[in-house]
């Protein structure tokens, strides 16, 4: 019991969550697409999908400072002040709601969005894929024209034609599997730069 739970693991990172404040292991998976690409800047505007608890959250508010604006959905609301959060399933937020409670298009979409897993490793990926279709819909109405993407996406038969969907809208893709992704887990992430309106 609790050895697969991301706070009690005794991982490094999970350690390292603990000791920095983050309410999750997996900031370290942002903070190293950010290290390489350096999407996050002072004052952008950022969506953040599947936001909860509030890790990528946190890092992204200390990237773009006080002045950036920050606009979450999850299912449950992370206990986190400085953004605006909208507690409902990514399926029922329009693009128009996002773009209000931003005040302006998004210079970032993430999703590190993840439905409950099964164990049906098919279901678990055609779920997973169809959350990151809809963060690609969304980014698709929200973004600035050189905007960026980034995207969770559990591998298997079709990742690779959603990968292909993304390129059709962006300059620059890449596939990342950051190092505190867990060693047994499918996940990589899209990350899509220079957004072709
Ligand atoms: C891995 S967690 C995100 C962790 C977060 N990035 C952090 O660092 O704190 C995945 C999240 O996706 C959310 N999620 C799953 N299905 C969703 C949906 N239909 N709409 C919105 N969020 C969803 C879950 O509620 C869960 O909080």
């Amino acid at each position: 019991m609790g050895r697969n739970r991301p706070y009690k693991g005794r991982d490094h990172f999970a350690r390292r969550a603990r000791e920095e404040g983050y309410e999750a292991r997996s900031v370290y998976k942002l903070e190293e697409i950010q290290r390489r690409f350096g999407l996050l800047r002072q004052n952008q505007r950022v969506v953040d999908l599947g936001c909860y608890p509030g890790s990528w959250s946190r890092y992204a508010m200390k990237c773009i400072g006080p002045r950036g604006r920050i606009v979450g959905v999850d299912l449950q609301e992370p206990s986190l002040a400085g953004g605006t959060w909208i507690v409902r399933s990514v399926y029922d937020v329009t693009p128009e709601e996002l773009l209000k409670a931003l005040g302006g298009p998004a210079d970032v979409v993430l999703s590190d969005m993840a439905p409950l897993t099964t164990g049906d490793r098919f279901g678990d990926h055609i779920a997973q894929l169809e959350l990151a279709r809809r963060a690609l819909e969304l980014a698709r109405v929200v973004l600035v024209p050189g905007g960026a993407l980034v995207a969770k996406v559990f591998e298997g038969g079709e990742a690779g034609d959603f990968q292909a969907e993304v390129k059709t809208s962006f300059a620059r893709v890449k596939r990342v599997r950051p190092p505190a992704v867990r060693k047994q887990s499918r996940e990589w992430f899209v990350v899509a730069r220079g957004f072709r309106a």
